[in-house]
């Protein structure tokens, strides 16, 4: 596996492959790697001939700066990994070469609306910084396909939405969320949790999980979102959690269902949830 750190040696490399008449699937990352992000980087080899990851830690999508400080760096260990799924090309970008006129003048690339519910709400200006990196690192590698995972639900329909919206020649794949054996969705995050916060901490999937039981017992038409997600709430409080919100939306917009409506309109529904325990904040989504 080669790495590149300039944008000029990277698109030397994409461009022989693509002369040598070869498809390129791009996997945007922060590194930590898991197997969540394994799972995208072994499926993205089935959709393309040549694989492409990138690590970089954006601080334009963090609205925290401890947040930023403390992100996990495992650089050694990431590409160890990245050679185990046979990745053909880690991009690690120079952080002045992404953004040439710093981070407060840089270009933003906004998806109004959807940026600013659920996550969006609770972390302010995080999902432009997400749809401007990745805006970036597709201008780029300049992908066929860029995969992402259902994980990170809200971010991967904004990107869809931008690359529909901004007409970018590329085709954005969603993977399944790998978890724990406890149900807990992989996570770099999930390396602040002590142990004893480890434990609790499959409860997130299992309260949604629940919530789903219920939602699937529903008479047709009866169904009380709201009165699901508040439980979900509840449980989570009760034990000792902080959950931010607990939300049933469409799966295709975000948007929150009509009350009892059929789960067609606007694709099928999702739960999302996020929410503290002790320091750590998670997050999950599953399809109901
Ligand atoms: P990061 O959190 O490193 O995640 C990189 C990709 O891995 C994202 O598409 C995310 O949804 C996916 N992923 C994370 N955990 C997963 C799991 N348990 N199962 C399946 N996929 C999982 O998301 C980002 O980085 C950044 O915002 C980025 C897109 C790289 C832009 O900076």
């Amino acid at each position: 596996m080669q790495s590149f750190e300039a944008i000029e040696s990277l698109r030397r490399q994409v461009r022989e492959w693509r002369q040598a008449g070869q498809s390129i699937a791009f996997v945007p990352t922060m590194g930590n790697l898991h197997d969540g992000h394994m799972a995208l980087i072994t499926h993205a080899r089935t959709l393309a001939d040549r694989v492409i990851a990138s690590i970089y830690i954006n601080p334009l999508q963090f609205n925290n700066a401890a947040d930023l400080d403390s992100y996990p760096q495992t650089l050694t260990e990431d590409c160890r990994r990245l050679r185990t799924v046979a990745a053909d090309a880690l991009y690690l970008p120079d952080a002045k070469q992404l953004y040439p006129y710093g981070m407060t003048d840089s270009v933003r690339v906004i998806v109004p609306g959807m940026s600013d519910i659920l996550d969006g709400a609770f972390r302010p200006g995080h999902f432009t910084g997400v749809t401007t990196v990745v805006a970036k690192l597709f201008n780029i590698v300049q992908p066929d396909i860029a995969v992402f995972g259902d994980k990170d639900l809200q971010q991967l329909l904004l990107v869809r939405r931008m690359v529909a919206d901004l007409m970018l020649p590329l085709q954005v794949v969603g993977v399944a969320t790998v978890r724990e054996a406890d149900g807990l969705a992989m996570s770099s995050r999930n390396g602040y949790l002590s142990a004893t916060e480890r434990a609790r901490a499959g409860l997130l999937y299992q309260v949604l999980s629940a919530l789903r039981e219920q939602w699937r017992r529903c008479d047709e038409g009866q169904c009380d979102y709201r009165a699901l997600e508040q439980m979900a709430m509840a449980e989570l409080e009760r034990q000792g959690w902080r959950p931010e919100y607990v939300s049933i939306r469409r799966g295709q917009d975000l948007v929150e269902p009509e009350p009892g409506a059929s789960a067609e309109q606007g694709g099928p529904l999702y739960v999302l949830a996020a929410a503290w325990l002790g320091t750590t904040r998670l997050i999950d989504n599953i399809p109901l």
